[in-house]
């Protein structure tokens, strides 16, 4: 079975959050299981891609109503990642440093969805599954049907996979122009409410369609941000399928990025190592137990609400812990931040800007990882945590639910239901009790790091809704 993964995000190639650690693991395990799969993306001014590890495999135009544009696309050589992998390049639009931000943006995903699909069907590649990631491929399953141009692809089963039903791409209808051309009578099946509404595009045009966690589908029957309607109406092709983690890449006892390895049999030494050299770096007390968070300084993952909770906790505690912030992507929150440090720099670091080698020093690190998350389609951070020995603190929302059980109902982690910072500050304090009892962390790690999330089972499930008939 040939399966195209569409998606404008994929590790180690280019990152800005979980789909890129999805879509660049997922096929991995699908091959495993005896899947032809590959990933599509767009070409990125990004390390990882050097134009001599690439080969140009089709170099042709594709023609929009008021627009042609030059489409290459490349294929990694050396299969370095264990799969084929193609990059669209679109000089001009498709050939920038970051993944999104730009002016421009509804152009370059539209042109990117036009070219793969121009080039599958120019090269005549048919394959069976084209598995489209979030809205940036929302449009996928509409196209294959009702573009004429690609008639070669007609019929081709179209998977879509709502990794964060947040951002829809939503767009003004003048932005017909830049589609190539389609059936007008089906305009109907790109509109929501007045818009061209790519993710709901998706869902109405796909075969299947998934949630990265079966408790966010469930949230998106309730609130979708205005989709919930529609993903009730197509409640027959909805289906909750939980992220898993490379535990290939994840694994404290062979991670490169971390200066101390250690393994769930024995990670005592290595989790200490590993904390005293951070906390010596920032400056904090290796001796009080250190809580952390990772993540895009965004409202759904509660970031908004770091301050409060960090002043509250360091106050209400007395300073008997210490907490460290890694992230970036809202100014003003970064400024509130910055100036916290300087009030609390005995208890409070802070590190601003996308690091991949230090957040994984920070799982391997903390005792605790923070995710006082609104929405949370699934979420990876509290998955590594655990992988690495550190227990997780979460809202209950989302994939969060379905991962972290709280130690009260004989789990293994800390949650708690209303976001806002008393909540966390509650559980912050429950956290405490724990930290001091050390048998108990030490079973509690004992358990998180022998815990399976790895890819197979969703790999599978994936196949299984390939195959459906
Ligand atoms: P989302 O995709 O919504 O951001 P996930 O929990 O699915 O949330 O995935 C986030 C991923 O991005 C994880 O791999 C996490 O470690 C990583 N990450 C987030 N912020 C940073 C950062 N500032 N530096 C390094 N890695 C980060
Ligand atoms: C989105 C979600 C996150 C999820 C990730 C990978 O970015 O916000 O919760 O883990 O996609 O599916």
């Amino acid at each position: 079975m040939k399966v195209f993964h569409l998606s404008v995000e994929c590790f180690p190639v280019a990152k800005v959050g979980g789909l890129a650690d999805v879509v660049g693991a997922l096929p991995k395990y699908q091959k495993k299981l005896g899947v032809d799969a590959k990933v599509v993306m767009p070409w990125y001014n990004k390390p990882f891609v050097h134009e001599n590890e690439f080969e140009v495999v089709f170099d042709g135009f594709i023609h929009q109503i008021h627009h042609m544009y030059q489409v290459l696309v490349l294929k990694e050589k050396h299969n370095v990642l264990g799969y084929e992998l193609y990059l669209v390049k679109i000089p001009g639009l498709l050939d920038r440093d970051n993944v999104y931000g730009y002016f421009d943006e509804s152009q370059q995903f539209i042109a990117f969805q036009q070219a793969v699909l121009h080039w599958l069907s120019a090269m005549q590649i048919r394959p069976d599954v084209l598995h489209c990631h979030d809205s940036h491929v929302g449009l996928v399953p509409f196209m294959v049907e009702y573009c004429p141009d690609f008639e070669f692809l007609k019929g081709v089963k179209t998977i879509g996979t709502i990794h964060n039903g947040e951002y829809q791409g939503s767009m003004d209808w003048q932005m017909s122009n830049y589609m190539p051309r389609f059936d007008a009578w089906k305009w109907g099946l790109l509109d929501w409410k007045g818009r061209i509404n790519p993710l709901a595009s998706m869902i109405k045009c796909c075969h299947e369609f998934t949630a990265v966690s079966q408790g966010y589908m469930d949230e998106l029957y309730e609130e979708a941000q205005g989709l919930e309607e529609l993903i009730r109406q197509e409640h027959r092709k909805a289906h909750g399928i939980i992220n898993g983690i490379d535990v290939e890449v994840w694994n404290p006892a062979t991670d490169s990025m971390l200066d101390f390895n250690f393994s769930s049999a024995d990670f005592t030494e290595g989790k200490r190592k590993s904390k005293e050299k951070l906390c010596e770096e920032y400056r904090l007390n290796p001796d009080l137990p250190l809580f952390s968070f990772i993540g895009r300084f965004a409202g759904e993952k509660g970031a908004d609400m770091l301050p409060d909770i960090i002043r509250r906790a360091v106050q209400e505690t007395g300073g008997e812990l210490n907490i460290i912030v890694l992230g970036s992507g809202n100014l003003q929150l970064e400024h509130t931040l910055k100036e916290l440090r300087k009030e609390f720099y005995i208890n409070f670091a802070l590190d601003l800007g996308y690091k991949e080698y230090l957040s994984h020093k920070i799982y391997a690190s903390s005792d605790f990882l923070l995710m006082p998350s609104r929405v949370e389609p699934c979420g990876l951070n509290q998955m590594y945590a655990m992988r690495y020995g550190t227990i997780p603190i979460v809202r209950y929302t989302g994939g969060l639910k379905d991962t972290v059980k709280d130690i009260a109902s004989g789990g293994y982690g800390l949650n708690y239901t209303f976001p806002g910072s008393d909540d966390a500050v509650h559980a912050i304090k429950r956290a405490l009790y724990v930290y001091m009892d050390k048998e108990l962390m030490k079973n509690l790690r004992n358990v998180i790091m022998n815990l399976d999330f790895s890819w197979e089972n969703s790999a599978e499930k994936y196949i299984t809704l390939y195959e459906k008939k």
